[in-house]
């Protein structure tokens, strides 16, 4: 047996990140044609990207010998335009998930602990187990994050908060008046992370004014993506907001060169599309009424949610359903992982997927009723 060297303790301790199941792997599992599946398990774009991105990346390909500008001085300008703060107040990320990782390594070590909520976005724990720092992790409130408690949790050592608004798995919410509040009696020697990947799908009046309040307190990272409603998730593009000199201590433990240059260019172009962001919004919401109905035509509980995927609850541990649903060629995630083992969590897709797959659902669940 070949032995390799021992890693920390708490690497050892790590559960890896589970994406969701590939269209491919799912095809050669089950002799399926890959066209003939409906992936609905990673809360991607169903409508892809804006048009105006192809352009723009293959120009990109003329200068593939060359680094991507590190310091990402088009798109953060435009970002700072369009978010109304300086490029001063922004960090890129290979995904949010970058900056995500960078908070955790610049505040965390094994003598501080960060806070989470129960069923939060996995990646809060990754970063946290990571950095052998200590997590803790507070029991949930109808599946979202009980802000009381997690306040009440704060230790003398606790140097992060984690939140993410809305939430996945779960796509519950916290009203923005709430999140300020909260964010207001946090100690400012601890950072809050409000994630808020999911936030251009919110409605008008909920869309916090995280880019405002990043002038107000020093302690607040705000982190957006490229991944969701830009539906540049394979680009891997995210933004954090901060105060200058939180932004400057996190660039110092960002990689040189973290975004390329395609994701570079693919996301400026992206931005300038507001028709695309607003005609994803329409077929979020039109495609969550669908999920939402089949939900309730069996029967079964869901989680109300303001993202892009709805967590459907079932009587019984979810995996049969999830197996059966495999088996039609539909990809939806199982929350095993996330301790909700009878949910599935399903992403909005397009309306002939929604179909497929409340169509499948009806089946399923007949068959197993009766
Ligand atoms: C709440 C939340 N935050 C962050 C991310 C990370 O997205 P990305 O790294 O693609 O920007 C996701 C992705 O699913 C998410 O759901």
């Amino acid at each position: 047996m070949t032995r390799i060297p021992p890693p920390l303790d708490c690497v050892q301790n790590i559960a890896p990140y589970q994406p969701g199941k590939p269209i491919e792997e799912l095809a050669r599992e089950l002799s399926l044609d890959p066209t003939s599946i409906v992936k609905l398990a990673s809360n991607e774009n169903p409508l892809g990207c804006s048009e105006a991105v192809a352009q723009e990346v293959s120009r990109e390909l003329r200068e593939v010998a060359r680094y991507p500008d590190g310091s990402g001085y088009k798109l953060k300008n435009q970002l700072s335009s369009k978010l109304g703060i300086s490029p001063d107040n922004l960090i890129l990320g290979n995904g949010s998930n970058d900056i995500l990782e960078m908070a955790a390594i610049a505040f965390l070590d094994h003598d501080r602990s960060a806070i989470y909520s129960e069923f939060c976005f996995v990646v809060n724990k990754l970063a946290t187990q990571s950095r052998a720092a200590y997590g803790i992790e507070v029991p949930s409130i109808d599946y979202g994050h009980d802000l009381e408690r997690m306040r009440d949790a704060i230790q003398t050592n606790t140097r992060i908060i984690f939140i993410s608004n809305p939430n996945n798995p779960t796509g519950t919410f916290i009203q923005p008046e709430d999140v300020l509040r909260f964010i207001e009696s946090v100690p400012e020697h601890i950072l809050v992370v409000l994630d808020e990947a999911y936030y251009e799908y919110l409605p008008k009046n909920l869309q916090s004014d995280s880019a405002k309040w990043i002038k107000r307190f020093p302690n607040l990272l705000v982190t957006r993506t490229f991944s969701k409603i830009y539906g540049l998730a394979s680009f891997r593009v995210g933004y954090g907001m901060a105060n200058p000199e939180l932004a400057e201590i996190l660039n110092r433990v960002r990689q040189p060169f973290n975004v390329n240059s395609y994701g570079l260019a693919a996301a400026s172009a992206a931005l300038l599309d507001d028709t695309f962001v607003e005609v994803s919004v329409s077929a979020n919401n039109s495609g969550m009424r669908q999920l939402v109905s089949v939900a309730g035509k069996i029967g079964l509980s869901f989680i109300p949610s303001r993202g892009n995927f709805l967590t459907i609850q079932f009587e019984q541990v979810a995996t049969e359903i999830y197996t059966k649903l495999l088996q039609q060629g539909i990809i939806v995630r199982p929350l095993g992982g996330y301790g909700l083992p009878n949910h599935l969590r399903v992403s909005v897709g397009l309306e002939t997927e929604n179909e497929r797959f409340c169509l499948g659902l009806e089946d399923i669940m007949s068959n197993i009723c009766t």
